[in-house]
């Protein structure tokens, strides 16, 4: 595997709660995200799924350093980037660069086209000089597919999926190592979504980037992750390559989501039993004790209330290149995990 571009360990965003108007007494924590933990590697896409409210966005802004952590530690190629200030981190904010999810709120409507792409050669003009700007933004619409005449038009005048593709042009102007997409096409047309993500894709390509992918839905980051990480109440329960993650999950909120996703294939469909999960998702406020899914969870037994699953490989499979080698935050992954037909169980 390529080498390791970005490591997040430990994150962590509580957002206080508080009551009161005048006099603001703090009664709780918003655990918005509560101990994230992946590797990003080189050039590679990692896959971010997880139901709405479950803390994608804020471990996004926390990766292109919109936000700090509470705790936690972001390493770009080693650096802890959460520590930086000044000069230092403006250098690394422009490797890593956010496209945002919903194109008709984040263009701002009252600038053209061509000043919303320039917009960060505002903050790095060592990248582009002013005489060299207009050149390259008719550039960067023409990678992304768009004519370079449009260059002084309005937001307003463009689709849904052109919009997107003006976010991912101001995303690529400063020419960044890593992107991060929040759900870059859950506010487009089905019929657009694959053309955006194959844009995407494209570009990866030719301007060699890294992407954390996120997405609410499995099916989606499906055909663009080479590896996918699963989060519920802000944490990654499963983490692993896309093939073992899709065809061997072993944390049950995975088998649950992966339940619900459309299959083509009538002979795999009816193998396939939906699983209904119980109830809503517990509050960020009021997360439960040890597995945090338990309280939705058919297999939790007394010792799921009382020990917090580590994220990490059931130990039956802990050699390299085995169909369920990936991580997973369940006192039962080992279980789940034997696979039928092949001996890779205990013994
Ligand atoms: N600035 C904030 N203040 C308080 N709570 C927040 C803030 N931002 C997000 N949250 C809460 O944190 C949780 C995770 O939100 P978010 O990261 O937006 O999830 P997702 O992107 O997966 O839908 C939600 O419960 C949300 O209400
Ligand atoms: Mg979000």
């Amino acid at each position: 595997m390529a080498e390791a571009i970005m490591e997040v360990g430990g994150l962590v965003k509580h957002y206080p709660l508080t009551r009161g108007v005048l006099f603001k007494k703090q009664i709780g924590a918003v655990k918005a995200v509560d101990g994230v933990d992946f590797t990003l590697h080189r050039g590679e896409t990692l896959g971010i799924v997880g139901e709405s409210g479950c803390g994608k966005s804020t471990v996004a802004r926390m990766l292109v350093n919109l936000e700090r952590p509470t705790s936690g530690t972001i390493k770009y190629k080693g650096e802890d980037i959460t520590r930086l200030s000044g000069r230092a981190l403006k250098a690394v904010r422009r490797n890593i660069q956010m496209v945002f999810q919903d194109p008709y709120t984040s263009l701002n409507p009252r600038m053209t086209v061509g000043d919303i792409i320039g917009e960060p050669y505002d903050i790095h003009p060592e990248v582009a000089p002013k005489g060299d700007r207009r050149k390259k933004v008719q550039a960067l619409l023409d990678v992304v597919g768009l004519n370079p005449e449009y260059i002084n038009r309005y937001p307003h005048q463009f689709s849904g999926g052109q919009r997107q593709r003006i976010g991912i042009a101001r995303g690529l102007a400063l020419r960044p190592e890593i992107i991060v997409a929040d759900e870059p096409v859950s506010a487009l047309d089905v019929s657009v979504q694959a053309q955006v993500i194959n844009l995407m894709g494209r570009l990866q390509e030719e301007f060699s980037l890294s992407y954390v992918f996120i997405a609410h839905d499995l099916s989606i980051v499906r055909h663009i992750s080479d590896r996918v990480g699963v989060m519920y109440l802000g944490r990654i329960v499963e983490i692993g390559r896309d093939a073992e993650i899709y065809d061997h999950p072993t944390h049950p909120y995975t088998q649950a989501l992966l339940s619900a996703v459309p299959v083509p294939d009538p002979e795999a469909r009816e193998k396939r039993e939906r699983i209904i999960l119980a109830g809503d998702v517990p509050s960020p406020t009021n997360v439960p004790s040890g597995c945090r899914f338990r309280t939705r969870c058919w297999k939790a037994q007394e010792r799921c209330a009382e020990e917090v699953p580590v994220l990490a490989v059931p130990s039956p499979f802990r050699e390299p290149g085995g169909p369920v080698a990936h991580d997973s935050a369940c006192h039962f992954a080992a279980e789940a995990g034997v696979v039928e037909g092949q001996n890779n169980g205990p013994g």
